[in-house]
């Protein structure tokens, strides 16, 4: 398994000029109060749950409106969290919060500060970070693994426009095709980003900041030989889903915000979230990609806790399986015994429950309802699956 823990959007901030405050991590916040501060809360979490990962994953937005003294607090945090999840690589990428586009601390240079971070940043490599700033993407080669990491917010900063959206140009998706024709397969492959490269506008979350070209991208992905998984910030609205197109177009998993402060439509439907993945880690070639994800929510004064049934993610849900829940309800119906059983027992049976992207899950729950059969939850897990009596 190759196990994958992602912070997302977290908007630190030291001052603000709004009304509220833009997240939950203030930097001049004690860091050793696991409920006040998220941070500290997932150190505390990380230790009680003895949680490991061989990947940490940050697509962007580390500190609000740019602030540097937030955008370095963040990138502290992000080393730490990495030393104590035990995570032998961490790929962090740059949001819209992350360059000072508006040039407020900067009269020419709007990515002066992160090229300045130490550790040097997005990755410990000096040719690596050459490569990411200079062609506004990455890919690198692990043994499990290959992943991308695209600068969606290359452009910020330049034609004043640029800043409402993101953008992969032309010239970078002729550059990302030619290197992708080159790449050592390996079975999981990810891509990293910022903005969103398909269209996610529920809640009035609006059209126009959609990465331009991102169709595009994903297009090309979903023609490789092996499956890709998109892991991306900036919604702050968790989601997953399958990308447009054929039956291998890329997994798409909008991470929500760590510690943003949510506007209050968003804030009645969706949590700041953290996420630990687990990839089967399939022979070359062999099966499609699928996972699962364990969601935390972030419950001021409390610190983290197993996501609740709206939060967004809930607190376990999956990925990849694309077959039709109504077929699986068939089977289920099918090897149920008279009574009632485990759902432990139906997954040993039926693996691919696990791998239902959670509004497929709730297909299969309308599906078995037909049959009159029921999942019982508890902690908002499924438990025991029975005939309605
Ligand atoms: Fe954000
Ligand atoms: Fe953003």
């Amino acid at each position: 398994v190759l196990r994958i823990a992602v912070v997302s959007d977290l908007h630190a901030y030291d001052e603000h000029d709004g009304d509220g405050a833009p997240s939950h991590l203030k930097i001049t916040d004690p860091e050793d109060q696991p409920g006040q501060n998220p941070i500290a809360g997932l150190s505390s979490l990380i230790k009680k749950e003895k949680l490991k990962a061989d990947v940490l994953l940050c697509p962007g937005d580390l500190g609000h409106k740019a602030r540097p003294a937030a955008i370095k607090y963040a990138w502290h945090a992000l080393q730490k969290l990495k030393s104590i999840l035990g995570a032998g690589f961490m790929g962090v990428t740059a949001g819209n919060h992350d360059l000072d586009s508006r040039y407020q601390y900067n009269k020419f240079d709007a990515k002066g500060l992160l090229q300045s971070l130490d550790p040097p940043y997005p990755m410990e490599n000096e040719s690596d970070n050459d490569r990411y700033w200079s062609r506004n993407f990455l890919v690198l080669t692990r043994p499990d693994f290959n992943i991308l990491i695209l600068n969606s917010s290359a452009y910020h900063g330049g034609d004043a426009d640029e800043i409402n959206h993101g953008r992969i140009s032309d010239a970078t998706l002729a550059s990302i095709e030619r290197r992708l024709a080159s790449l050592e397969r390996r079975p999981i492959n990810l891509l990293l980003c910022h903005h969103h490269p398909q269209q996610h506008m529920e809640l009035d979350l609006g059209d126009f900041d959609v990465m331009k070209n991102g169709q595009l991208l994903l297009d090309l992905l979903g023609r490789e030989a092996d499956r890709w998984l998109v892991i991306h910030g900036h919604k702050h609205h968790p989601k997953l889903t399958y990308a447009s197109g054929g039956a291998t177009s890329p997994i798409i998993f909008s991470a929500g915000s760590l510690s943003a402060s949510l506007y209050q439509k968003l804030a009645a439907r969706v949590r700041n979230q953290f996420y630990v993945a687990d990839l089967p880690i399939p022979p070359l070639g062999s099966s499609p990609l699928v996972g699962v994800i364990r969601a935390w929510d972030w419950a001021p004064g409390l610190g983290w806790e197993p996501a609740g049934t709206s939060s967004g993610l809930p607190a376990l849900s999956g990925f990849g399986y694309r077959g039709d829940p109504a077929e699986l309800a068939q089977r289920i119906r099918a090897a149920l015994p008279a009574d009632k059983s485990r759902w432990s027992e139906i997954r040993q049976g039926i693996p691919e429950v696990d791998y239902l992207l959670p509004q497929d899950f709730q297909i299969l729950r309308k599906a078995l309802a037909l049959f009159d059969i029921v999942i019982q939850d508890i902690n908002g897990l499924p438990y025991e699956i029975g005939v309605r009596l």
